[in-house]
């Protein structure tokens, strides 16, 4: 199953919108397998973001990002990466669709709650930005066999 590296933002934080983000994961059926609130350095969200370096708005979010209290959460499931991005919503908090993350509670572009991880490779090297192996659970949830039909070879 896939792993995915998600960040409950500054904004979220300030909101008291932790718990309701959460739900989202976990009522989806992904597992919670990574979870620490933190302050997160300015050079390690220039690390997270690497890939806009030299985008106009990318010292900005550099600076929001390290502006207060982030959760960090690592999720496991079927799908991971494109499920809980799905579940974010598109970037901009005036354009995500309802029931989305951003759709529901957000309207600005960078201000827009949540952060996960695009791809595979993504996610795998922001996971070990923020977590070291043995602060991950890769514990067995018992009603994974309720969240999947784990009768045959492929989960379904
Ligand atoms: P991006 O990876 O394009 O969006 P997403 O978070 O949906 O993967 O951009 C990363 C973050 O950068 C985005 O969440 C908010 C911020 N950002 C801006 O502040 N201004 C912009 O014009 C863009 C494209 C992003
Ligand atoms: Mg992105």
């Amino acid at each position: 199953m896939q792993k995915t590296l998600a960040i409950i933002k500054p904004d979220a934080v300030q909101r008291r919108l932790i718990g309701k983000i959460i739900s989202k994961f976990e009522e989806k059926g992904l597992e919670i397998i990574g979870l620490k609130m933190t302050v997160i350095s300015e050079g390690l969200a220039r690390k997270n973001y690497s890939i806009h370096e030299g985008k106009d708005y990318f010292e900005k979010l550099v600076k929001f990002m390290a502006s207060g209290p982030v959760v960090i959460l690592v999720l496991r499931g079927e799908n991971a990466i494109e499920v809980t991005r799905r579940l974010m919503g598109s970037t901009s908090g005036h354009e995500a669709a309802p029931g989305t993350i951003r759709g529901d509670y957000a309207l600005s572009g960078r201000f827009n709650l949540i952060h996960g991880s695009d791809s595979v490779e993504s996610a795998k090297r922001e996971i070990s930005l923020f977590f070291d192996d043995t602060s991950i659970m890769e514990y067995e949830k018992s009603d994974l066999k309720w969240i999947y039909d784990m009768s045959g070879e492929n989960l379904v």
